[in-house]
């Protein structure tokens, strides 16, 4: 048996610029997708649970699934099982993380996965390789345009600075409240959506993008310093200007206010908006308070840390 797990994600600021090699700041979280590989000689199979879906099971051989839903999370599992021609083994997997929220469950689902497989078939892969393999896997699922920052950070976990390049950074722990809009979205279709605004307006969509960057890039001090007050206001900002290239909904905007008004130093969409999720800042005594005001606006409401540990591989011989 092998088993690996990894973190899910937040991106603190600089989404959608960031897929046009604009700097973005994200954070990996403790809440993880869990992934177990068991030699299961002439059998093939994918198992998930408590993916925030009902139960279902995809048997590869017959191609029978039950559930829909449960499709999006198998696809990623099979895609680096087809990848790396695997067979005879059964991959149980479970996660933390809603599907579909912006919270980067396929990326690790994808990450947990190539890093068990990487164990149990030894097949030699460096923690780089997994990052990049990764990407082009979920990317391949997906279909579509996007940067590396989901399966990086479900990777090396900690802090990433990712523009064109992907940089480790130090920076400390924080609490963070993440307020679900509980309406599934579509990535792919949202990161088009802005691209193609790019495109047709450059001169006005550029520079909202090297805003956005700039955020991005004062926020590492602002977070080094734990100036937190200051990180809110750029929060806020940054909320903006998401707005402006039209990834905002009426759900995600009530959750936004209804945190500020519960006291959060700073309120946002994180990912890549249309729905899923935004995170809010608590003040050092206000979490409860802003949890509540969330829950009251309609949200699933939770608090998350950042900065935590990246994939982790656990072998029973
Ligand atoms: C999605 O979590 C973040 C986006 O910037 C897309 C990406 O970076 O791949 C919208």
């Amino acid at each position: 048996m092998t088993a690996a797990s990894a973190p899910g994600k937040i991106i603190l600021f600089g989404e959608h610029a960031v897929v046009s090699g604009v700097s973005a700041l994200g954070g990996a979280i403790d809440l993880r997708a869990r992934v177990r590989l068991e030699d299961t000689p002439g059998k093939t199979s994918i198992e998930a649970r408590d993916l925030t879906l009902q139960g279902f099971r995809l048997d590869l051989i017959t191609g029978q699934i039950v559930s829909a839903d449960a499709m999006r999370a198998t696809r990623y599992v099979s895609s680096v099982l087809k990848e790396y021609g695997a067979r005879d083994i059964t991959v149980k997997v479970d996660s933390d993380l809603p599907l579909a929220a912006g919270l980067g469950s396929s990326a690790a689902i994808v990450v947990a996965t190539l890093a068990a497989l990487n164990e149990h078939m030894d097949l030699g892969l460096s923690r780089i390789d997994v990052a990049s393999q990764a990407y082009k896997i979920e990317k391949a699922v997906q279909q579509g345009l996007g940067s590396p920052m989901d399966t990086a950070l479900a990777t090396y976990g900690g802090y990433l600075q990712v523009s064109r390049d992907i940089s480790p950074l130090d920076l400390p722990q924080l609490d963070m409240a993440v307020g679900s809009t509980k309406q599934p979205h579509d990535t792919r279709c949202e990161v088009e959506r802005v691209q193609g605004l790019l495109a047709q307006h450059p001169d006005i969509v550029g520079p909202i993008f090297q805003a956005i960057g700039a955020i991005s890039s004062k926020a590492v001090a602002l977070l080094r310093d734990m100036r937190l007050e200051e990180l809110g206001e750029l929060m806020n900002v940054n909320h903006g200007l998401l707005e402006a290239v039209g990834v905002g909904t009426k759900e995600l905007s009530e959750l936004v206010y209804a945190a500020r008004a519960g006291e959060a130093l700073g309120a946002k969409i994180t990912g890549a908006g249309g729905g899923g999720c935004m995170i809010a800042l608590p003040s050092s005594e206000g979490s409860t308070r802003l949890i509540a005001a969330l829950k009251q606006a309609g949200g699933r409401a939770f608090l998350v840390k950042t900065g935590c540990e990246g994939v982790r591989v656990v072998r029973d011989r």
